[in-house]
């Protein structure tokens, strides 16, 4: 199966199992915003409780705020987004269609290197085992020649994005002859800047309301808050103020299901260390979230870093963690480290002092800050990309199973009964009882024992519980794993303890 189809599956599965539905569906849809459905907002609490967890719970010196999503407006002002969080945006003056202006290079970079891969694969049918492939892509003149044009390309729109030179950016888009998808014309307006941030008007009448934004990060709720927490929490430094919570970004380009939405949820932790010690934290980051990406089983080569060479303006080191989406390597979360710009624009611009006095050094300093950031529904694609199989059973028949990582899958147990009669729904809701205060369960009597299986096979259930006569007898159960399919008969007694050991993964 391609990719493209491949990821096809998933967004379908994720409807038809009530994972992802499109916002405003029936009203023919929303585009970019999406909802999530029974079993979606369970995965999704899920990963949000995991990520609480292990940067709250298991760091003394991190907690938790919870800021509103309406904050005043100069704080854009002072972070700089009012100024400069922009996209550049060309339209077709034909199609009246909207590209992001390097979205629009970047692909035409990314259909060289397809071409440079058709290349190599013709090459290695025609010359079989004895193909050099290095040899091929360092000799062979027509590769060579797209070489050449994807670096004097690649060059060119690093260079006009750093001088923000809109004017060259036209050239560049008509010079590569990009064409429109739908008009098929290269009649281009000119590309200008555009600002990610929605507003809306706060206030009753439009005389007296301003213009307040929502929210394009979590992060300034935080900056913000530093003075209150550090104060009321007598907290010294180092240390974190984590938050989770929802963002609104005007994407222009929104593909790729829920991997770039307009309305979507960050999970950010700002750590504020010692002016010169940042990074060193910025290492120590790094590690502690790969570590925690691990945790949860999946293979390391799903992930990897990528190193920032343009940095932001406030950043003096910046690298994303990767993942190995069915679309290619892409980011899931960036690590920063932001230096003192936030905490200092904001002392700027509220004329609050926003300083720590360091007893073990005697004076006072804006600290500075290493963020983590990752948002929460890519990590969501990210689980419901790499968990879903297709695999094909020794019987001959079929199952679609969600390998999820146990303590992040929707519902732990399932609980049934093999019959719907003779006493066994009663004794099965009897366990259902004794768990579902520490974990999410779900009852099922309808349809044969296969097929229930078959439906918590899709939805990533790790275990199914079967209740059947010989149960009325010695308290015993069938046990069967998702991902092995062995069952084995263990006492209720121990289904509390051995659900527990499961989904808990190996961390901290
Ligand atoms: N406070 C830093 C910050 O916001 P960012 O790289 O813009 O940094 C952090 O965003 C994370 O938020 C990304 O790594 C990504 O996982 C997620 N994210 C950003 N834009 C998104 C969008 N439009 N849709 C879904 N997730 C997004």
């Amino acid at each position: 199966m391609n990719q493209e189809d491949f990821f096809k599956k998933i967004t379908s599965h994720a409807k038809e199992y009530g994972f992802v539905f499109q916002s405003s569906e029936i009203y023919d849809g929303l585009s970019a915003v999406y909802d999530y459905g029974q079993n979606g907002v369970e995965l999704k609490n899920n990963i949000r409780k995991y990520w609480w967890q292990a940067m709250v719970q298991f760091n003394e010196n991190i907690v938790g705020i919870d800021s509103a999503i309406f904050m005043h407006p100069t704080i854009w002002k002072a972070s700089g987004h009012v100024d400069a969080f922009n996209d550049p945006l060309i339209d077709n003056k034909d199609s009246k269609k909207r590209y992001r202006a390097d979205v629009l290079v970047e692909d035409f970079l990314a259909k060289i290197e397809d071409k440079i891969n058709k290349e190599v694969e013709k090459a290695r049918k025609r010359f079989g085992e004895t193909f050099d492939e290095q040899q091929f892509i360092t000799t062979n003149a027509r590769v060579l020649e797209l070489k050449d044009q994807h670096a004097t390309t690649s060059k060119k729109l690093y260079s006009i994005m750093e001088a923000n030179d809109l004017v060259a950016f036209k050239q560049l888009i008509e010079d590569i002859g990009v064409v429109c998808p739908i008009s098929g014309t290269r009649n281009w307006t000119d590309v200008r800047q555009f600002n990610l941030m929605f507003s809306t008007q706060m206030g009753s009448t439009a005389e007296g309301a301003s213009e307040i934004y929502l929210r394009p990060e979590t992060a300034q709720g935080i900056f913000v808050n530093y003075l209150n927490v550090q104060k009321t929490g007598r907290m010294k430094i180092p240390f974190g103020i984590a938050q989770t919570g929802k963002a609104f970004r005007n994407e222009i380009v929104a593909r790729q299901f829920i991997f770039r939405m307009r309305e979507f949820e960050q999970m950010e932790m700002q750590f504020f260390v010692r002016p010169g010690d940042e990074l060193a934290w910025f290492e120590h980051w790094k590690k502690e979230r790969m570590k925690w990406h691990l945790s949860l089983g999946i293979p390391a080569s799903k992930y990897r870093f990528h190193d920032h060479e343009k940095l932001a303006h406030y950043a003096n080191a910046a690298a994303d963690i990767e993942f190995e989406f069915p679309f290619g390597f892409k980011e899931l979360e960036g690590i920063h480290s932001r230096t003192d710009f936030d905490l200092s624009a904001h002392q700027k611009f509220s004329g609050k002092k926003i300083q720590y006095f360091d007893p073990e050094l005697n004076e006072s300093y804006v600290p500075f800050v290493v963020e983590t950031s990752i948002g929460l529904d890519r990590m969501f694609l990210a689980m419901l990309s790499n968990s879903y199989n297709e695999e094909k059973l020794e019987d001959g028949s079929e199952r679609v199973v969600l390998k999820l990582p146990a303590v992040l899958a929707p519902v732990k147990a399932a609980i049934l009964p093999l019959v719907a009669k003779d006493g066994l729904p009663e004794k099965a809701r009897e366990i259902l009882q004794s768990l579902r205060y520490d974990f999410y369960c779900q009852y099922e009597e309808k349809d044969s024992i296969g097929k229930r299986y078959r439906r918590q096979d899709a939805i990533g259930t790790p275990y199914c519980i079967t209740v059947d006569h010989q149960t009325l007898e010695d308290n015993t159960v069938t046990l069967r794993d998702r991902d092995s399919m062995q069952q084995e008969r263990v006492s209720i007694s121990d289904l509390h303890t051995l659900i527990a050991k499961k989904i808990r993964p190996e961390y901290n």
